[in-house]
């Protein structure tokens, strides 16, 4: 069995409240539930977290560092400005697919560039929920 990291930064707890346009309707816990279902699905146990502070995510990266052998982030608009959360990615040193569920790739300039993505094996953007499926398929294959 994987063990599997799910890790939510800023403004994602409050999912299903804002801007539905870019984000859905789905709620942070329904997102959480369903993303725990899939890696159930798949045998894996996946422990998730959502803090709105930098210090914490890294705090949850290193604590949960050897329990995890993979994680899916989505740190928000921190993954725009963090150096120190892609130098806690690259301490993690498990594999790790970063998820937007917006396609940041074609939204404001400041949002396309992404700081932590090259810490990452992957990145899925723009699929909504749907996204963390793939990417949760896309890491266990890596870690088969
Ligand atoms: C997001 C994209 C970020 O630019 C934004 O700040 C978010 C959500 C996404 O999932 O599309 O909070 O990470």
């Amino acid at each position: 069995m994987k063990n599997i990291l799910l890790v939510h930064g800023p403004n994602l707890n409050r999912l299903g409240r804002r801007d539905a346009h870019h984000y859905g309707t789905i709620s942070h816990a329904d997102l959480v539930t369903q993303v725990k279902l899939w890696a159930q699905e798949r045998d894996a146990s996946m422990r998730a977290y959502q803090s709105n502070h930098e210090g914490s995510l890294i705090d949850v990266l290193q604590e949960q560092g050897d329990w995890a052998d993979g994680a899916l982030v989505n740190f928000g608009a921190l993954s725009h400005s963090s150096y120190a959360l892609h130098d806690a990615l690259v301490d993690f040193g498990k594999p790790v697919i970063e998820v937007h569920l917006s396609r940041i790739s074609e939204r404001e300039a400041w949002r396309r560039v992404s700081l932590t993505r090259p810490a990452c094996v992957d990145g899925v953007e723009g699929l909504g929920p749907e996204g963390y499926r793939v990417a949760l398929e896309a890491l266990l294959a890596r870690l088969a």
